[in-house]
């Protein structure tokens, strides 16, 4: 006698792109973010990807992992991820002058549309596509904001793209900006999720001069920026004035569920802002979706709880809900960054994430599920 077990999907809301619209966008550029074309002592020539400002060494490998589709599939099906919401990786159109980035955005958010369209049925799962994909927007200082607005009425014309990934930076004064008000009316309005992306990381000086490669900025550069970025949303009110917006934070929110009795400590003390607020700090982490990029089945339990007891924080008064916890948790695994360095069929990056979703202690096998993909199936509104 045996229970045939239903099995469920996978799905990635972490996985990034540049399109090929984008790369050709970098390669024609001078200064960061860019890509160059290094020639070696043998004369061999390879691409180099130079993102961030004062960058160490020349960047990094960049290849068709980056835009070829057919790699992203072949990335799936080595990892059994039968679905991707697909992003642009950083740093999108921020470095653009305002006219260039609503062009661009334009052309690659039906770039998109198509890469996600015609991309295969999901075995076993006749209800899904294996991709579909973030928007971009024309976030860009002095960009105006009826572009924006535009941008959003796009998207939402366009079936296979689910939401926005946008950067920290807003349109140049980040995202507790008033001027942004409009914005999160018509993304809640739209019903896009909005997924919340670091990539200028925190001032450099702070790590110092030691040759540690890409590690500084990588592991708490950009955790940091998130960090920093959602508390100031929080602080602002946006998750009081749209209560509907539904934002998904890149590296499980960096360092928010670690620090979030501590801000809400320093808001209940602080007389200019003591009073701002609909609910204790920590209840807006109920609010939040965020990856499971995070390498550990600690951390991951951690956040889950944070989450878990948000309602106890609302002004009305709540309960710890501890399944509540693993509903917003997602999996995700940043591809394709941190590939292996030495040649293998597996990416150490892909099973850690996925090996720290199955040891969480507290979660049990549905909630596993869950967030290794149900959770996304939901917030995206898809059936299978
Ligand atoms: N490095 C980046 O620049 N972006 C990512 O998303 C991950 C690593
Ligand atoms: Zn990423």
């Amino acid at each position: 006698l045996s229970t045939k077990i239903s099995p469920t999907p996978i799905v990635d809301v972490h996985t990034h792109v540049y399109l090929p619209r984008y790369a050709a966008e970098l390669r024609a550029r001078s200064s960061a973010p860019r890509i160059l074309t290094r020639t070696d002592a043998e004369g061999r020539s390879e691409e180099r990807l130079l993102i961030l400002d004062g960058e160490p060494g020349s960047g990094r490998p960049v290849g068709p992992q980056y835009w070829d589709r057919t790699e992203k599939l072949e990335f799936m099906k080595r990892h059994q991820i039968n679905v991707s919401f697909v992003s642009s990786a950083n740093p999108w159109l921020d470095f653009l002058p305002p006219d260039r980035a609503q062009t661009l955005a334009h052309a690659l958010n039906n770039d998109l549309e198509e890469y996600c369209a015609s991309s295969p049925e999901v075995d076993g799962f006749p209800n899904l596509r294996s991709i579909y994909g973030f928007g971009l927007l024309p976030l860009v200082p002095e960009g105006p904001i009826s572009s924006i607005i535009h941008t959003i009425e796009q998207i939402q014309t366009l079936p296979h793209l689910s939401g926005v990934i946008m950067g920290t930076k807003g349109i140049g004064n980040g995202l507790d900006d008033e001027a942004l008000e409009p914005v999160w009316k018509a993304i809640e309005k739209a019903g896009l999720v909005v997924f919340i992306h670091p990539h200028y990381g925190v001032d450099g000086k702070a790590f110092g001069d030691k040759p540690n490669g890409h590690v500084l900025p990588l592991a708490l550069g950009f955790p940091f920026e998130t960090t920093i970025a959602i508390t100031r949303l929080i602080l602002a009110g946006v998750l009081d004035r749209y209560p509907d917006l539904r934002l998904l934070l890149a590296h499980s929110g960096g360092a928010l569920p670690q620090l979030s009795s501590r801000i809400a400590s320093c808001v209940a003390h602080d007389p200019v802002v003591a009073k701002r607020l609909k609910h204790d700090a920590r209840y807006y982490l109920g609010k939040l979706y965020f990856d499971a990029v995070a390498y550990g089945s600690e951390e991951l339990g951690f956040v889950s709880e944070t989450i878990g007891r948000a309602e106890t924080y609302s002004s009305a008064g709540g309960s710890y809900n501890a399944d509540f916890g693993s509903t917003r948790v997602l999996f995700g695994t940043d591809h394709p960054f941190f590939p292996p360095l030495e040649k293998s069929q597996t990416w150490r990056s892909v099973e850690d994430n996925l090996s720290a979703i199955r040891s969480v202690r507290s979660w049990s096998e549905s909630a596993q599920a869950a967030v290794l993909g149900l959770n996304a199936l939901k917030l995206f509104n898809l059936k299978y």
